[in-house]
């Protein structure tokens, strides 16, 4: 039996990247395996992100699965990422680091970070991966289990792979793997004086 690939709708108001329109975070992941170079390139992307004083305040730890980092990252998820996201055959844990290298608090690490998640997020897309980012995590079972720094704090986690058919997820995940996508319109987050 062959299934077929959802094609999402992106209903924009105006013209826009395709590499920004075609991304969207699902929960059904193929078992293909993501590789080594193709991981590469999208730490290299976040390499390339801009941040306060050029400090790169994130840490990424990148378990591919089958791995003991990787069954680890998956207890730590919340219970509705758990029915999906141990699937994927790579998660991401993305840590912020919130000092600066003399000790003083990095207010911009957050942002920072986000900026470098934009960045590997518009480079998966290119290299036909998928992402879906993850607040939903114990946050002090990681830090726990990977022993870290107390200045490193662990902001999201990101599940990467290819998509897979949405008829492999349970069926209350299958709707919202359907659902049309939805945005606020312009005029609600932005004033323009032009
Ligand atoms: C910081 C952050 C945390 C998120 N946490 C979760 C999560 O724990 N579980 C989940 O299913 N989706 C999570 N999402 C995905 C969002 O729900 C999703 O990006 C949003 O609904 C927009 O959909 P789209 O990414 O398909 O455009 C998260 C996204 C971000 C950026």
């Amino acid at each position: 039996m062959t299934s077929t690939l959802i094609q999402k709708e992106t209903p924009t108001d105006f013209d826009i990247h395709p590499l920004i329109k075609e991304r969207w975070s699902p929960r059904s992941f193929s078992p293909k395996k993501v590789s080594r170079s193709a991981v590469n390139q999208l730490l290299e992307a976040m390499r390339w992100a801009p941040s306060a004083m050029n400090e790169q305040p994130w840490e990424v730890l990148a378990a591919q699965k089958g791995t003991k980092s990787h069954d680890t990252l998956a207890k730590t998820l919340a219970p509705g990422n758990q029915p999906w996201a141990p699937d994927a055959p790579v998660l991401l844990l993305v840590m912020a680091r919130t000092t600066y290298s003399n000790g003083a608090p990095n207010h911009s690490a957050l942002y920072d970070l986000g900026l470098a998640v934009g960045n590997l997020s518009v480079e998966a897309t290119h290299l036909g991966l998928s992402l879906h980012q993850m607040g939903g995590f114990d946050r002090t079972m990681a830090r726990e289990s990977f022993n870290l720094r107390e200045n490193l704090q662990p902001v999201v986690m990101i599940a990467v792979g290819y998509r897979d058919s949405h008829e492999s997820l349970p069926e209350d995940l299958q709707q919202r793997e359907l659902a049309p996508r939805k945005r606020k319109k312009i005029e609600e987050f932005a004033i323009v004086d032009f």
